[in-house]
């Protein structure tokens, strides 16, 4: 009687055990909150269609995904621009908001759900969090010292100043004191020390563990500011309205927030929180993992499990910003090579946790080079042979050869690879081996030749087995490719014939039996590359019309004050770096009438090499000076823009060196 007893409880237990295993294990990804501005340019996109591929990916393997973004729309900066605008703050962002939500809908990000924190919810619950810190004395009340300018209404401390002037309009500032809350994030620094050195996963890639141990926590951390009085576009403080939350505690509470926390309905935040990412841009790193965990320790509540800190996007090798008038548009991008292919190129031309370049070259090349060439031809070089050869129809004759082992091993042992990278976000590494895969199916097709086999009859069913492995390949990268690239993988199974059956059959050589081929429209047109780079250049380069800014002019000098500097050209004979100097380059000059040493500070813009031989124009009269313990006997004259562009200034044509430049 016990031991039947004791059987039904065990088939008991493993039954619950089943039952368990099938219900679905919850993931919760976000992105940073965006700032409301009319132009999201591509890296922005970066970090959200990162979040996307993930949040696909955790879907496809059967993860029960919660997937957050939003905007972040309070601050003194969008009230000023509304003002000027002659809107409402609130109309301004609604304008705003509609249009990012629309770009992320033309760039396929599946979010589940959207916060704006003008949300009623996200504005009550804020003021909850804010009482309840304050009741519980984990905020107080104090005086806060800055830098005010009057016209823009703004405090800045003393970092933020530019030349000690307003870092926005360039005027004089004054010191002044408005009483302030404060959070006691001095409180959790050993917590936090703590948290960062005994958890390596919660912060990650791993250099930002040092980062921020080193830069922030180690030497100690000041209570952090929370309300400001100078402008009311915020959460009012709702028992001393005068104040408004100002900024971190507003926008980092998003994230719980957002699933109904301190509301009524808090059912998503009991099934969602903890966060088992958050994808955050590096600048941003500090405030997700000193700021928010101190802020969650506060409130009692779990902490992500996980921050990620991707690194930028950068453009000619300064960071992308609205302001610099060199952004790439994510919307013409699209339009112009189409969603797949941007979001491939996102993902697949750096590591995720590093800088990369964007460039336009560089996105027409890998479409060239791995979408038309490598993926597209396979396709269609294996929907005609199928639709040339048999009709269309294929099935596994069974007539194998050696070469087929080795594809199958290949598309058998991928699935499991990339799966592996995709856990670690290695986005970029996840790709490559999938296109090993298809390199290797295209390499298949060489060997097995089957225009060869067509010509004899009797090897038809070997042809037929050579076609349905070459389908099989094209379905399990197909698969792969799905959290990244949306729209391709459903057009990929279409041209092939294959069901959709998700992420697990990639797993699976056979899964499918025959496929029945259509031919479709060509996946990747090639691009030709001169054309279209004139094309971009026209389009947004030097010749399009573009707002330059008037600088500040420089005091009035005579031509006698001029004809004090004594300008020449010169050839560069020499050049070198610096072992002990990143920025600067040591180069010997030809005057003609004697030689002698420059060092200048353009070792980020020039290769040595690149310079030995061109002509330049050198400041012959300056004081000398030792840089880095060489000397220096004048200085080159290089232009450099707002873009981090520099360029050497020199002759334009023959002319002898030594030659006065007047
Ligand atoms: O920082 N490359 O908003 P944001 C890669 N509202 N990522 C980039 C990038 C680039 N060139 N430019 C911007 C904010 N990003 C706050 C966040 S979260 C509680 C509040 C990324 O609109 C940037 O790193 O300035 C950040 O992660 C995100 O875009 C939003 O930036
Ligand atoms: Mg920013």
């Amino acid at each position: 009687m016990n031991r039947s007893y004791a059987r039904i409880a065990h088939i008991f237990s493993e039954l619950k055990g089943m039952v368990l295993s099938m219900a679905k294990e919850k993931f919760y990804i976000t992105t940073p909150i965006y700032y409301p501005s009319d132009k999201l340019h591509i890296g922005h996109s970066y970090c959200t269609v990162a979040a996307d591929t993930i949040a696909r990916y955790k879907r496809a393997q059967g993860y029960d995904v919660m997937f957050l973004t939003g905007t972040d729309e309070h601050g003194q900066k969008i009230q000023r621009i509304a003002e000027e605008k002659g809107v409402t703050p609130q109309q301004y962002v609604d304008g705003i908001v509609s249009g990012i939500r629309e770009l992320w809908k033309m760039m396929d990000i599946s979010n589940d759900r959207f916060i704006r924190t003008t949300d009623e919810m996200h504005v009550k619950a804020v003021q909850k969090i804010f009482t309840k810190l304050y009741e519980q004395g984990d905020i107080y009340k104090s005086e806060y010292e800055g830098w005010y300018c009057t016209p823009c209404e703004s405090f800045w401390t003393e970092v933020q100043l530019k030349d000690g002037k307003c870092p926005d309009c360039g005027r004089p500032v004054e010191k002044m004191k408005e009483g302030s809350y404060f959070f006691r994030l001095s409180k959790y620094q050993d917590k936090l020390i703590d948290l960062i050195r005994n958890n390596p996963d919660f912060l990650q890639p791993s250099i930002r563990q040092n980062e921020m141990l080193n830069n922030f926590l180690i030497p100690g951390l000041d209570d952090l500011c929370v309300s400001r009085t100078s402008f009311d576009w915020g959460i009012p403080v709702p028992f001393d309205p005068k104040h408004v939350v100002y900024v971190w505690l507003d926008a980092l509470t998003n994230y719980i927030t957002a699933l109904g926390a301190f509301s009524d309905d808090d059912e998503a935040f009991k099934k969602y929180w903890p966060a088992d990412v958050h994808l955050v841009g590096k600048e941003i790193v500090r405030f997700h993992s000193i700021i928010w965990p101190a802020i969650l320790m506060a409130l009692d509540l779990p902490l992500p499990k996980q921050v990620y800190g991707h690194g930028w996007l950068l453009l000619d090798g300064g960071k992308m910003s609205k302001s610099k008038g060199n952004v790439v548009d994510p919307v013409r991008l699209i339009e112009k090579y189409g969603v797949d292919a941007v979001r491939y190129f996102l993902m697949r031309e750096m590591p995720f946790g590093a800088d990369g370049t964007f460039n336009n070259e560089a996105l027409i090349n890998r479409i060239n080079s791995d979408l038309a060439n490598d993926l597209g031809n396979l396709v269609s070089r294996t929907v005609s042979m199928a639709d040339k050869y048999f009709g269309g129809t294929v099935c596994d004759r069974g007539v194998t050869e050696e070469v087929d082992s080795e594809l199958k091993a290949l598309a058998e042992s991928t699935p499991h690879t990339v799966e592996k990278l995709m856990d670690e976000f290695q986005f970029s590494n996840a790709l490559a081996e999938i296109w090993k895969l298809i390199g290797r199916t295209n390499k298949y097709i060489d060997e097995t030749m089957p225009w060869a086999l067509a010509k004899d009859e009797a090897k038809k069913p070997r042809l037929e087995t050579v076609l349905y492995n070459l389908c099989e390949a094209i379905r399990i990268a197909a698969e792969l490719i799905a959290p990244v690239m949306t729209r391709t993988t459903p057009k990929i199974l279409e041209q092939i014939g294959a069901e959709s059956r998700g992420w697990h059959s990639s797993k699976t050589w056979g899964a499918q039996k025959s496929f029945t081929v259509k031919k479709g429209e060509v996946l990747f047109p090639r691009i030709d590359v001169e054309a279209e780079l004139a094309a971009l250049e026209a389009e947004t380069g030097k010749n399009a019309p573009q707002e330059i800014p008037k600088p500040e002019p420089k005091e009035e000098i005579t031509i006698d004050d001029f004809a004090r500097t004594e300008l020449r050209v010169a050839k560069v004979i020499a050049c070198e770096k610096i072992k002990k100097a990143k920025k600067l380059l040591k180069l010997q000059l030809d005057l003609g009438y004697e030689k002698r040493q420059v060092v200048s500070g353009i070792a980020q813009y020039y290769e040595p090499d690149e310079l030995i031989g061109k002509k330049v124009v050198v400041v012959a009269n300056l004081k000398s000076v030792k840089l880095c313990g060489e000397e220096s006997f004048g200085m080159i004259l290089c232009a450099s823009d707002e873009n981090g562009n520099l360029k050497i200034v020199n002759p334009d044509g023959e002319i002898a060196i030594g030659s006065e430049v007047r």
